[in-house]
């Protein structure tokens, strides 16, 4: 477990903070390599989603019987395992970052988890190694740097197949989504982007408001 009670990855700006404490106090325990990535996490500042959010994304995963998964923006790997326990043996799950080191992380992480077999790992640019791929994903998870968001969409949803979910972490941005006249291209991306997600009429989206806020679309 983390020895931080309430490390920076928590965020905790949305959700009341009595509410927020009592969501992360009814998790089940972590097994000793996600519990040892929180708390890396924590102490050097990593912005993984924690294990609110990894719960999320693993029972998204079981809904649809997801056997591929393709994530952009995978830092030391904690969201992947989450996907990849999710996909099972037979799955496949995407892992990519363009820092080498974390991907180098990632690979010790994935190895003790049990789960290297079904993840390939993929250093540079997200969106380009996901616009080389020729199959189609049963759900792409968006957690690049946010200003590429509104690029992250054109890329991933032709990826998608019908059927599938396109996830996105902090589309809330801490609250800022909510400035009148925003500055940061940050904000502006997350905007623009969440404008896209409900604007599109193969979409269909809901923001979840937990964390920092996570953005589930179904290509119908
Ligand atoms: C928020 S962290 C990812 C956390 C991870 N999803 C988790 O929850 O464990 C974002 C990561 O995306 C990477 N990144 C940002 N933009 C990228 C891009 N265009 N292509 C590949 N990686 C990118 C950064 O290096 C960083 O490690």
């Amino acid at each position: 477990m983390p020895t931080d009670p309430k490390p920076s990855w928590r965020h905790g700006e949305i959700t009341q903070p009595v509410v927020d404490d009592y969501l992360y106090s009814m998790l089940p325990p972590r097994d000793e390599v996600l519990a040892e990535m929180e708390s890396e996490a924590g102490k050097r500042k990593i912005p993984i989603v924690g294990p609110v959010v990894g719960r999320v994304l693993h029972q998204l995963a079981l809904m649809i019987n997801a056997k591929t998964v393709f994530e952009m923006g995978s830092a030391i790997g904690y969201s992947t395992i989450w996907w990849a326990r999710a996909v099972g043996k037979d799955g496949r799950v995407f892992y990519t970052d363009g820092d080498r080191k974390n991907a180098d992380e990632a690979r010790g992480y994935f190895e003790r988890a049990g789960v290297s077999d079904r993840i390939t790992v993929r250093v540079g640019d997200a969106l380009e190694i996901l616009s080389e791929q020729k199959q189609e994903f049963d759900i792409i998870f968006n957690d690049i740097d946010k200003d590429d968001y509104p690029r992250a969409f054109r890329v991933a949803i032709p990826r998608l197949r019908k059927g599938g979910l396109f996830v996105t972490d902090n589309v809330l941005w801490s609250g800022r989504v909510t400035q009148k006249n925003p500055t940061e291209p940050t904000t502006k991306g997350i905007l623009e982007f969440n404008r896209l997600l409900y604007g599109a009429k193969d979409l269909f989206t809901t923001i979840l408001p937990i964390r920092d806020g996570v953005a589930i679309a179904v290509k119908r």
